[in-house]
């Protein structure tokens, strides 16, 4: 997590890096803070928002056309001015902006302290640049070198920027386990933690790799590795667009994003189905048509909304393609030791790309030899690179802190993965796949139609917004679907919500239940219709407060429940693309109508790259 920006070039460094920090902020917006390079080194940090930043340097010198910047999500030292970033060695003459945990610094603060080192944070920030700066001094060697030496002795993640007052026209930036771009203006560079800042300078970039060093001065970047070896910049093409980074009209991130699915959806199907044929092509994964044909086993690892998405996918792949599925939490699946055979198939799902536990989770897998296929949304991002193949979801950017659009797009990958590994095996008949898909190509349309409950969850958000806890149920494939409400409440209303299977109820949750207690049912006309139609009579005979997602049409969940949100009547593989989105709206209205910050829930940040 945390968010960097670095400029070098012609013009003046800090409304560029202002302006790349606010797009990073979703990665964390505990603090704030810039150091620009002209006659010696100028730094301004805040704790807060960049906007707190901008308020406290108004008026100040912000003179300097090379810097650095840092926008934190606090892991070492609570967030205060005293910790954000830019961190300083002894002397001040090196400022750095750091992503990721240094492991080993205590061990590294100790050394350094034993040799007079004295240290102004709690951070593993600023042992790190005290590091560099005692080996430049101890070898005598330039700041590249320093920084080379330095990384070898440290243990964790890292993306930093070093800016050095001796040499205002030069930066330094490295990598590993965190993301960093670098964009190619006319003599000017651009470094982010992703592509967002760049976008409108220059659409040239290098993605760095884990273990390279950049030199950076305004006409030149120089690539090494951490062994001395000279590397040369693989230079990509953006194809991102500004408009992507921005809110069109919409009063948040969260708001525009769900109203994308419609087109999110149709672009991850995009040249990947053929409905009249029966068909879908999945180019990431050909190559490995062979092995989904035999897997004896698919293990799904993700976390949060993206581990949702995997247990609808198990749901899905199990009941079309007949491959067993299991879904693990990559934080828990990495500490077990967890028995994984070269005939295995590992799903790792990310929106971002950059999950450390499901990093790790990865590459335990990939040691033991398992194929591992990604679905990701973050073109370029870390887990595609470490996958055998995989699956873009091409959501485009997900702005909002709470992923909305971003799970319905991993929930069609993961349909089109079923119904791939159902045509490998030949699990289903041609005719059930030309249903399926035909239905599939359809939910686009009928996501659409979703999203005119607009008002109905309004309403019922301002009926439940004082509530302190809610309960989401739902059975089958709607199990999953109730989590993920659940989930979107509570992250950004901080009601605190339970998702349930609606059965498991009767086995304890159900003393919770009272007048009190709005129960969020996901009753649509699927197979598990009746069932939970007596659990909401179970709900009813408690007095709890029945909001039911029910098929349009349907009369006799609506007789029961207090409030109804209808869906449109779809096949029942496609109740959590279409269930999902009443679910994001009433989350969205209920933390509007209680004050809170959509876009950036307290305590989150977008990209957990730390474990
Ligand atoms: C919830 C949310 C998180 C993420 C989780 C995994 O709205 O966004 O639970 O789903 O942190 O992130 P990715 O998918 O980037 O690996």
């Amino acid at each position: 997590m945390c968010g960097i920006v670095g400029y070098i070039g012609q013009k003046e460094a800090w409304p560029i890096i202002v302006k790349g920090l606010k797009r990073l902020e979703y990665r964390g917006y505990d603090s704030a803070g810039i150091a620009l390079v002209a006659q010696g080194i100028n730094s301004y940090k805040k704790a807060g928002k960049v906007t707190d930043l901008e308020a406290f340097a108004e008026g100040k010198d912000l003179r300097g056309r090379v810097g650095i910047g840092h926008t934190r999500w606090a892991t070492h030292g609570e967030p205060s001015d005293r910790n954000a970033h830019p961190h300083f060695s002894e002397d001040e003459r090196l400022a750095i902006v750091h992503n990721g945990i240094i492991e080993n610094y205590a061990t590294l603060k100790e050394e350094l302290a034993s040799r007079g080192h004295t240290f102004k944070s709690d951070t593993d920030t600023e042992v790190l640049i005290h590091l560099i700066a005692d080996i430049m001094e101890a070898e005598n060697t330039d700041l590249l070198e320093a920084v080379r030496i330095a990384l070898t002795q440290v243990v964790g993640a890292y993306a930093i920027v070093i800016a050095d007052r001796e040499h205002p026209n030069q930066l330094v930036a490295a990598r590993k386990g965190s993301p960093m771009v670098i964009g190619i203006g006319e003599k000017e560079y651009f470094i982010a933690s992703d592509a967002s800042p760049i976008i409108e300078y220059t659409r040239n970039v290098v993605y760095l790799k884990d273990q390279e060093i950049a030199f950076i001065s305004d006409d030149a970047l120089l690539l090494k590795n951490i062994d001395n070896e000279v590397q040369t910049p693989y230079i990509q093409k953006l194809e991102m667009h500004l408009e992507m980074l921005e809110k069109a009209g919409y009063e948040h991130f969260m708001l525009k994003e769900i109203h994308e699915q419609p087109r999110s959806i149709r672009d991850c199907m995009r040249g990947r189905i053929y409905p009249q044929e029966g068909k879908v092509q999945l180019g990431g994964i050909k190559e490995y048509a062979e092995k989904l044909r035999n897997a004896d086993r698919i293990i799904i690892v993700a976390c949060g909304t993206s581990w949702h998405a995997g247990l609808v996918g198990e749901y899905l792949i199990e009941e079309y393609a007949r491959v067993p599925v299991g879904v693990e939490y990559a934080s828990e699946f990495r500490y077990r030791n967890p028995i994984i055979t070269e005939k295995d198939i590992v799903i790792a799902i990310s929106q971002s790309g950059e999950t450390a536990d499901t990093m790790a989770a990865v590459e335990l897998a990939k040691e033991r030899g398992a194929t591992i296929l990604g679905i990701c949304n973050v073109v370029g991002s870390s887990i595609p690179r470490l996958t055998h193949g995989g699956v873009y979801t091409h959501a485009g950017p997900e702005i909002g802190v709470a992923s909305t659009k971003a799970f319905t797009a991993q929930v069609t990958v993961l349909t089109l993965i079923a119904l791939y590994t159902a045509q490998l095996r030949g699990t289903l008949p041609q005719s059930k796949l030309v249903e399926l898909l035909t239905a599939l190509e359809d939910a686009p349309l009928l996501v659409e139609r979703a999203l005119k409950c607009d008002e109905a969850t309004q309403y019922i958000a301002s009926e439940i917004k004082d509530s302190t806890n809610a309960i989401f149920l739902g059975r089958g494939i709607g199990f999953p679907v109730a989590l993920e409400g659940a989930l979107k409440l509570k992250e950004i209303s901080y009601i605190h919500a339970e998702g349930y299977p609606a059965a498991e109820m009767k086995h304890g949750p159900i003393a919770l239940i009272d007048k009190e207690m709005p129960v969020v049912v996901i009753a649509t006309k699927n197979s598990s219709y009746e069932k939970v139609i007596s659990n909401i009579q179970e709900v009813k005979a408690r007095k709890g407060r029945v909001i039911a997602i029910v098929t349009e049409g349907d009369t006799a969940v609506r007789e029961l429940a207090d409030y109804v949100i209808e869906i449109p009547d779809a096949e029942e593989a496609l109740l959590p693309l279409l269930a999902t989105v009443p679910l994001q709206l009433l989350s969205y209205h209920t933390a509007l109508l209680r004050g809170c910050n959509v876009d950036q829930p307290r305590n989150l940040a977008k990209s957990v790259t730390v474990e």
